[in-house]
């Protein structure tokens, strides 16, 4: 996904080139560069489009990186992301000092450099889009099915904390909104206990996450009576910010993880875990090898919310479709068609 600000590789060199000659502000012509200036202009643009050039991916090497990354992490970098990576690694060359691309290139190259920079290049990389109550049907689906369910069979809530996890949370909007449900559940039950994960391999979003600070704008979705509940605002009018509430700030902790690392991940299991917006970005086997994850780590009878354009369908997993983009955790049997 090539956000609205990410500049493209034509718009970097287009920059470099136009030369404006009328300036509609005063309403009078400019004149126009003479031949020399001209001249001088047209060498700037060359050179200048020479740098932007220079400064670019050798394509075997962008090859080489989308191959490493997606081995490591999952993500596919396909060749039209390539303006895209160059933008966002361009942060990392001014962040090091170095002079261009092809220094950050070779600097990756070195294995004991790259076991360094590695996980800078994967906060560079990720796609870290999130919302509060993203696809609201999930969170419906969560107080009205699956958190009866859960504690019904397994005393979840009462006799110990019931245990849900956003995998791939990003900056924090998806467990900050499980523990804005889960309170409200709460006001419902009596004493009812339970707590949150957030799990990210990006290390910067996590940060974020800790902080629970978010645009005033990205409270949006969240319904008016828990926004009153849940937020504070900032004192000062033009801070546009809002930060998570105390209480249910305590109820969320956040940890890095890989989901493609045999052994990710915090000890003990979960009743109920989110990992939506992530698998889209992984080709099949990994898709499938981070789900079997998940399901090793989902409680027999606990629930997997995945994204509604994520199908798991045909995948040998110990899961049983529940509703959309919703699917429960077999018993003790290993395998079963999703
Ligand atoms: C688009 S966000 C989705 C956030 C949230 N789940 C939602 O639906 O709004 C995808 C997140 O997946 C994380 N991610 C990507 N690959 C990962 C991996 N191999 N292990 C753990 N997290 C990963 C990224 O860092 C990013 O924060």
């Amino acid at each position: 996904m090539i956000s609205a600000s990410e500049p493209t590789r034509a718009g970097a060199v287009a920059s470099t080139t136009v030369v404006t000659h009328n300036d509609p502000a005063a309403g009078t012509r400019v004149p126009g560069p003479t031949p020399a200036t001209r001249r001088v202009l047209s060498a700037r643009a060359v050179t200048g489009a020479t740098r932007a050039f220079e400064d670019s991916l050798h394509p075997k090497t962008f090859r080489w990186l989308a191959a490493l990354f997606e081995e490591r992490v999952g993500i596919r970098l396909p060749p039209a992301k390539l303006c895209l990576v160059e933008s966002r690694l361009r942060r990392r060359v001014r962040a090091l000092g170095l002079a261009s691309l092809r220094e950050y290139a070779a600097l990756l190259k070195a294995p004991e450099r790259l076991a360094v920079e590695f996980p800078n290049l994967v906060n560079a990389l990720t796609i870290n889009k999130t919302d509060f109550f993203r696809e609201p049907a999930h969170f419906s689906c969560l107080r009205d099915r699956a958190l009866p369910d859960v504690m019904a069979r397994t005393g979840a809530g009462h006799t110990r904390p019931l245990s849900i996890w956003s995998a791939a949370c990003s900056t924090g909007a998806e467990p900050y909104t499980m523990a804005m449900v889960l309170s409200e559940y709460a006001r419902t039950q009596g004493a009812f206990r339970s707590s949150v994960l957030g799990l990210d391999i990006d290390t910067d979003a996590l940060a974020v996450a800790r902080r629970a600070v978010y645009p005033a704008a990205m409270s949006d979705p969240i319904p008016e009576a828990l926004r009153r509940r849940y937020l504070l605002k900032a004192r000062e009018p033009q801070n546009a910010t809002v930060r998570i509430a105390p209480e249910v700030r305590r109820m969320v902790t956040f940890q890095p993880i890989n989901l493609l690392s045999p052994d990710w991940g915090p000890a003990g299991s979960a009743d109920i875990i989110f990992c939506r917006n992530v698998l889209i970005y992984f080709e099949r086997h990994n898709q499938e090898k981070a789900l079997r994850g998940l399901c090793e780590r989902l409680r027999p009878g606990g629930y997997l919310f995945v994204s509604h354009s994520e199908a798991l369908h045909g995948m040998a997993l110990p899961l049983r479709s529940v509703a959309a983009a919703v699917y429960q955790r077999l018993g003790a049997a290993p395998t079963g068609e999703a």
